[in-house]
């Protein structure tokens, strides 16, 4: 298991002061975001956000809770109880979408009746024909399928796949195919244990590495809640290893500035960024607190009935941002 120093769930890290500098700062001006230091109080400070800061940020994001079956579980005979842990969430107030074991998304994409949305864990990008063992984004909108989720750590290379890593320009044309198809799309991204032991300016240039090849896409996105970024540091998924709430927030909102800067701050402002890795009920409520946390996409507890508790926090926490 990976056994990173500084990285213990719900205990902040102690480095100095560490800060995000934007290279891609138009004016070349440095520009900061200190630890925990949330994107509406970002914009304010640099006079941006088009009004005044209210004391307690409402970002007007809808929160988002993903479930990551991946590939699981191993008998069709498990699944009714893994659809009672979606179907048991609260959707009043937040989003949920779960996804499925491709071999289990025909079986189970009509079962869910609270709302949940089905979405694949993968997809190709060619539409139907000789595609021997591929997911057609096409199919997916045939079956009423809204959503789908690309790029995760795990189709990126990481944990060993014999198969050929996705390459950052593959997931980009996997992105436009889903959109141009009337689909949403959940984007993973997130970085290696070696980059996070090199502090937040490596993590955030691997942000960036793996977000560059889509800002032309998020810059034609007219309904900026299609595409939802999943932060899912590589260290912390399945580990039981959470980012601390403070690590989480931090990445979170260099995301957000560098979303600000390269795609517009009316996207940053909107687009939902959640949080991946070793996500359950106990550090839920803490992560949600965050002001840039919108949600989280969630493995391992996804298959236990907490995942509705998880929903819950979330939901809980922004309604009470919210006075
Ligand atoms: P985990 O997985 O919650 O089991 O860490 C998250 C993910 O890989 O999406």
């Amino acid at each position: 298991m990976h056994g990173g120093k500084g990285f213990g769930g719900g205990e902040a890290t102690r480095d100095p002061a560490p800060t995000y500098i934007n290279p891609n700062d138009p004016k070349g001006k440095q520009q900061a975001i200190h630890k925990a230091e949330s994107f509406a109080e970002y914009l304010a400070k640099r006079g941006g956000g088009g009004g005044a800061t209210p004391s307690r940020p409402t970002s007007g994001r809808r929160p988002i809770v993903g479930g990551n079956w991946k590939c699981n579980p191993a008998s069709p005979y498990d699944l009714p109880a893994l659809v009672a842990n979606i179907n048991a969430c609260d959707t009043s107030s937040c989003d949920v979408y779960v996804c499925p074991s491709p071999l289990h998304v025909g079986i189970v994409y009509q079962s869910f009746n609270n709302g949940a949305y089905v979405a694949p864990q993968n997809c190709n990008f060619k539409g139907c024909g000789a595609f021997t063992g591929e997911m057609a984004v096409d199919q997916m909108e045939a079956m009423g399928i809204k959503w789908c989720l690309i790029g995760h750590s795990e189709r990126r290379g990481e944990f060993g796949l014999p198969t050929p890593a996705e390459s950052n320009a593959l997931l980009a044309t996997k992105l436009a195919y889903i959109l141009d198809k009337g689909l949403n799309c959940i984007f993973c991204i997130g970085e290696p244990l070696p980059i996070r032991e090199n502090g937040i300016d490596a993590v955030m240039a691997e942000c960036r590495a793996q977000l560059n090849e889509i800002l032309p896409i998020l810059r034609g996105l007219s309904d900026h809640s299609r595409v939802v970024i999943a932060y899912e540091p590589v260290w912390a998924i399945g580990t039981g290893v959470t980012a601390s709430p403070m690590q989480a927030q931090e990445t979170h909102a260099g995301i957000r500035q560098y979303l600000a800067s390269a795609v517009s701050p009316q996207l940053a402002a909107n687009i939902r960024i959640q949080y991946g890795g070793s996500a359950n009920a106990a550090n839920a409520p803490e992560l949600s607190a965050q002001p840039d946390i919108d949600g989280f996409l969630v493995g391992g507890a996804s298959l236990k009935p907490e995942f509705a508790q998880i929903v819950a926090a979330i939901a809980a926490a922004k309604a009470s941002a919210r006075f």
